[in-house]
C-alpha cells in the first residue's frame, strides 16, 4: 500500500495527471478516479493515513494533498466534457466522399424587383429607354412643373410626406419626366421605375409602393399610340386574350387623361371577388402630355406632342400572382417568398 513515504503527492498527482491526458474514452477516465479518488484510490489512502503523522507534516502533507486531489478532479470533469464536445463534432466533420452533393440554397428576386423587370424588358424591347430619379424630391418636379401649383387641389389626390416646404418624399414617378426633358429635346421614349410614398394604407395601398413611369415625346404622336403600346404591353404581360378600356380620368399633367382597366384576368371578365363583379381592373393613369409642362421645360407644343403612363407594380404582381393583400410584399415572410 502506498503512502506518502514512498511516494510524494506531487509525484502522485504528475502521474495521473499524465495518465488523465492519455485517456482516450470516458471508461478510461472513470478507471483512472477510482484509481486515484476511489474509497480506496491512491490520494484517498493518503488522506486517512494522515492522522498517524506527526502534527508538522500532518498539516504539510495534508493540504497538499487536498491541492492534488482538488487539480485532478479538475482534470477528471475536462477531459470528460472534452471527450463529450468532440464526440458531438465527429458526426459533422466526418466526410463521407460517396454522398452525392447538396446544392446550397439560392435566393431569388423579390416579386416586386420581378415584376419591375418584366415590366421594363416589354418597354426595352419596344425602343423605350430606362431612366433613374431621385425619391426625396423636390416640390417643383412632384408638383409645380407637372401643372400642379402651389394651392391646386389636385394635391389632395396624394397625401405627401414632406421634410420641407420645398423638399419631400416623390408620391409618383411622374417628377422623372420632367427631370428628363429639361435636360434633352424630343424625340423620345423613356421608362422610369421606382419607389413612391404617400400616405395611404390598407390591403389594396402601401405608404411606399412602386411605380413605373413611361413618356414618349415626338411630333404628330397621337393617343392611339398610345393605347397601340399599352395594349401591346398588357399583351405581353398577361397574355393575348385581354383587353383594355379606357376611362375618362382627370391628372393635371395630361389632357384628355385615362385611367385604365385590364380585364380581370383571375376570372376573365366574367366578375369575381377581386374585380368586384365588374369584370375590370385598374392598372394605370395616363394621358397625353399637357401642353402646361411642356412650356414648363422649354418644348414648344404645337410642335411637339407626347403621352405619358405610370402604372402601380404592386397592383400588377397582384395580378399577375393572385394576391388580395399588398402588405404581404413587405413583411418578409419566407414562406410566402419562397412561393415565386
Ligand atoms: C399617378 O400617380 C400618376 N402619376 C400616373 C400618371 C402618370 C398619369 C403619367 C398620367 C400620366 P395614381 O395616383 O392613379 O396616378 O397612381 C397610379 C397607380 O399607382 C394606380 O393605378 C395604382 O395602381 C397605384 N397606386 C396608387 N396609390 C397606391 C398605393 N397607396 N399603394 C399601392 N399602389 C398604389
Amino acid at each position: 500500500m502506498p503512502t506518502f513515504k514512498d511516494r510524494e503527492v506531487q509525484a502522485i498527482q504528475e502521474e495521473a495527471l499524465r495518465e488523465i491526458r492519455a485517456a482516450a474514452n470516458a471508461a478510461d477516465l472513470e478507471r483512472l478516479r477510482v484509481k486515484f479518488l476511489g474509497r480506496k484510490g491512491i490520494l484517498t489512502l493518503i488522506l486517512r493515513g494522515l492522522k498517524d503523522l506527526d502534527p508538522d507534516l500532518r498539516r504539510r502533507v495534508g493540504q497538499e494533498a487536498n491541492r492534488a486531489k482538488k487539480a485532478l478532479e479538475d482534470a477528471l470533469d475536462q477531459a470528460l466534457a472534452d471527450l463529450k464536445a468532440a464526440a458531438r463534432r465527429a458526426p459533422a466533420e466526418e466526410l463521407d466522399v460517396t454522398l452525392p452533393g447538396r446544392r446550397p440554397p439560392l435566393g431569388h428576386l423579390h416579386p416586386l424587383t420581378r415584376i419591375t423587370q418584366e415590366v421594363c424588358d416589354i418597354f426595352l424591347h419596344l425602343g423605350f429607354e430606362a431612366v433613374e430619379g431621385p425619391e426625396v424630391e423636390l416640390d417643383y418636379y412632384n408638383f409645380e412643373a407637372l401643372n400642379i401649383p402651389a394651392d391646386h387641389p389636385a394635391r389632395d389626390m396624394q397625401d405627401t410626406f414632406y421634410f420641407n416646404e420645398k423638399v419631400l418624399l416623390r408620391t409618383q414617378t411622374s417628377p422623372m419626366q420632367i427631370r428628363v426633358m429639361e435636360q434633352r429635346r424630343p424625340p423620345m421614349r423613356i421608362i422610369g421605375p421606382g419607389r413612391v410614398y404617400r400616405r395611404d394604407s390598407d390591403i389594396t395601398h402601401s405608404p411606399m409602393f412602386h411605380q413605373v413611369e413611361g413618356l414618349l415625346v415626338d411630333r404628330r404622336v397621337s393617343f392611339a399610340d398610345l393605347k397601340g403600346v399599352l395594349l401591346a404591353f398588357a399583351h405581353q404581360m398577361f397574355g393575348p386574350e385581354v383587353s383594355l378600356r379606357f376611362r375618362p380620368s382627370y391628372f393635371p399633367f395630361t389632357e384628355p387623361s385615362a385611367e385604365v382597366d385590364i380585364s380581370c384576368v383571375i376570372c376573365r371578365g366574367l366578375g369575381c371577388r377581386v374585380c368586384k363583379i365588374t369584370g375590370w381592373l385598374e392598372i394605370l393613369g395616363a394621358g397625353m402630355v399637357h401642353p402646361a409642362v411642356f412650356e414648363a421645360v422649354g418644348y414648344d407644343p404645337e410642335e411637339y406632342t407626347g403621352f405619358a403612363f405610370g402604372l402601380g407594380v404592386e397592383r400588377i404582381a397582384m395580378l399577375k400572382y393572385g394576391i388580395d393583400d399588398i402588405r404581404l410584399f413587405y413583411d418578409n415572410d419566407l414562406r410566402f417568398l419562397r412561393q415565386f
